[in-house]
């Protein structure tokens, strides 16, 4: 496996998105939406064109194959007038790259352009690795919303945990971790 590139993705990286997405939705360890429901390619080329406005989606690649993303919403509950400082990220990388820093990286690599000052995330109550990244990185469980989502491909309902953080706070602690300076280094070897 070679080196990582992160790049602020546009509507033209979409297959490399549905790629990634495809594979991880045959991952047990895969939380990101694509675990609970099929993957519709036309709604997500549709969405894609949104990419680099309201949505800014980073996407690691390697070898030519995308390997991890983060996305980020803005705007996403109160609109964009009363909100455009708040942002909910949403994010994965793939298997053999998991427990290697790259998620780290591409939060730093997400934040440095952006001008949120908050940060939200649903997590599954199942997915704890996650919950670890998010604690790591300062952010705050605020509660647990029991049956707030229905699995359609697991025929159940899901209990979900909202994270707040603070764009400064999450910054710094990827600095501390040393984000910026793996940023251009192989995350594999
Ligand atoms: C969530 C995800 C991005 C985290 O990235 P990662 O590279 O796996 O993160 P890390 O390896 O740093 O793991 C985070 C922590 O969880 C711990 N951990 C790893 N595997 C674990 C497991 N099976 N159970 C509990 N904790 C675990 C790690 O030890 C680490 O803690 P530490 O730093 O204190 O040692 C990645 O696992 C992933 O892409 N998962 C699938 C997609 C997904 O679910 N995305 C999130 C949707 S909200």
């Amino acid at each position: 496996m070679g080196l990582v590139t992160l790049k602020g993705a546009d509507e033209k990286d979409v297959n490399g998105y549905l790629d990634f997405m495809t594979r991880l939705s045959n991952d047990e360890e895969n939380y990101t939406l694509s675990r609970y429901s099929e993957v519709d390619r036309g709604r997500i080329v549709e969405w894609s064109k949104t990419w680099g406005k309201q949505t800014l989606m980073v996407l690691a690649y390697s070898e030519g194959k995308v390997v991890g993303l983060i996305q980020l919403n803005k705007g996403r509950y109160f609109g964009m007038e009363m909100q455009s400082h708040v942002g909910e990220v949403a994010y994965a990388v793939d298997k053999p790259f998991r427990g290697k820093g790259l998620i780290y990286l591409l939060f730093y690599y997400l934040l440095k352009d952006t001008d949120v000052r908050i940060l939200t995330a649903w997590v599954d109550e199942r997915n704890i690795r996650s919950q670890r990244v998010l604690e790591k990185l300062g952010f705050y469980e605020l509660g647990k919303a029991d049956e707030f989502l229905y699995s359609v491909k697991e025929k159940m309902f899901v209990n979900m945990l909202f994270y707040y953080g603070r764009k400064e706070v999450v910054e710094r602690k990827c600095r501390e971790i040393g984000a910026e300076y793996e940023l251009f280094k192989d995350v594999t070897a």
